[in-house]
């Protein structure tokens, strides 16, 4: 039985694991892929801290993962060895709900979630659902890839289905995985950028990132910044921490709105005459599986040039760099390198 090196998580909050464990096989419908680099999002947080119900344990996380298919399963005729794919959050359609029911996988209410619901990519090998997968594009090498699958896909479909038109005011509230991908899009669509952060040590990279304005919200009040500034039609807030959310709301300008994709636990606290007089409202967001697709966030990348500002850790230091991320000091997303 051939074995390979990955990282589990065997029980809510407890430590990561480097073990060995037998290389899966793909079934029906399934790839093996040969993982190359995995990010390490904030939302794997989810499985080392089990904040959703349900997981089952052990469980290896990682849902920023690119590789190269190795194996296929008996079903699959679309995929070949040896090509380069990515795998994101979502991790394929349920095949239980009523519109997999009726072979309408695209809107799967309850779609699979890479990492979560089945093993990801802090592994040598992962297997994935066919629908599931992503091809890179040769222009972007696996290490800046991976974080693409999810902070990228996820900032960049907020931003291009948001209220905000070219020119205006856009706000993206803390930088990290998430924001600093945020910073780059809003910039490369055409808004004027603005980066909150707290602190002044992100300032200079903010800048290179594409911000035309800076705002250290530790020293100043972030709303009353964004209303010197006229307002933001948009503010993207990345930061999970619900008070520092809350604080940014009376930055909107008149029809603004808050995109939420940070998801702390916390409430959020405002009142509705925060929200009415200038109409404002607040919006959670995460892509959707058949609309908001991968592909169309590493094509913009393409495009644009907006690349991740990555950390390469080997496979072994899972532990410390998702410590780093956890403590916001990683540079900007961490990606583990796992194989050739
Ligand atoms: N909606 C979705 O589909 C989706 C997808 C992926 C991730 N997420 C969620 O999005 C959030 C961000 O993920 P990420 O991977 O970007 O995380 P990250 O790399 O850890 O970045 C989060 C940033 O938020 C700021 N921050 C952290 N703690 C804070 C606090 N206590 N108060 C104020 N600001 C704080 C920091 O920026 P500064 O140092 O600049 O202040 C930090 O760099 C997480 O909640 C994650 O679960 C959601
Ligand atoms: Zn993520």
């Amino acid at each position: 039985m051939s074995l390979m090196r990955a990282v589990q998580v065997s029980a809510p909050g407890a430590d990561f694991e480097l073990i060995k464990k037998t290389i899966p096989e793909p079934k029906e419908n399934e790839v093996r892929i040969k993982v190359q680099a995995c990010g390490i999002c904030h939302g794997d947080a989810v499985v080392k801290e089990g904040h959703f119900p349900g997981i089952k344990y052990p469980r290896v996380p990682g849902h920023e993962v690119v590789g190269t298919i190795d194996k296929l399963g008996p079903a699959v005729s679309s995929w070949e060895i040896g090509r380069r794919v990515g795998v994101g959050w979502h991790g394929g359609p349920c095949l239980k709900c009523e519109a997999c029911r009726k072979g309408d996988p695209g809107n799967c209410a309850s779609f699979l979630t890479t990492g979560i619901s089945f093993d990801g990519g802090y592994a040598e090998y992962m297997v994935a659902q066919q629908q599931a997968m992503t091809i890179i594009p040769d222009e972007i090498n696996s290490f800046e890839a991976a974080p693409l699958l999810c902070a990228g896909r996820t900032t960049f479909t907020a931003l291009r289905n948001s209220a905000a038109r070219g020119g205006d005011l856009v706000a993206i509230q803390g930088i990290g995985g998430l924001g600093h991908m945020g910073i780059q899009f809003a910039r490369k669509l055409g808004f004027k950028t603005v980066a909150l952060s707290r602190g002044k040590d992100k300032e200079e990279l903010a800048y290179k990132l594409g911000a035309h304005v800076y705002i250290d919200t530790e020293s100043l009040n972030p709303a009353d910044e964004l209303k010197k500034l006229g307002g933001a039609r948009v503010i993207l807030a990345t930061a999970p921490n619900s008070k520092a959310i809350s604080q940014v709301i009376n930055g909107l300008c008149f029809d603004g709105q808050l995109i939420v994709v940070a998801a702390p636990g916390e409430p959020m606290q405002f009142t509705p005459g925060q929200l009415l007089g200038g109409r404002g409202s607040i919006r959670g967001w995460t892509a959707r599986p058949a609309k908001d697709k991968s592909e169309d966030a590493l094509n913009f990348s393409v495009i644009s040039g907006a690349l991740p500002m990555i950390e390469v850790f080997p496979l072994e230091q899972a532990a410390s760099a998702y410590e780093k991320m956890m403590t916001s000091k990683v540079r900007f997303r961490a990606v583990l390198k796992i194989g050739a």
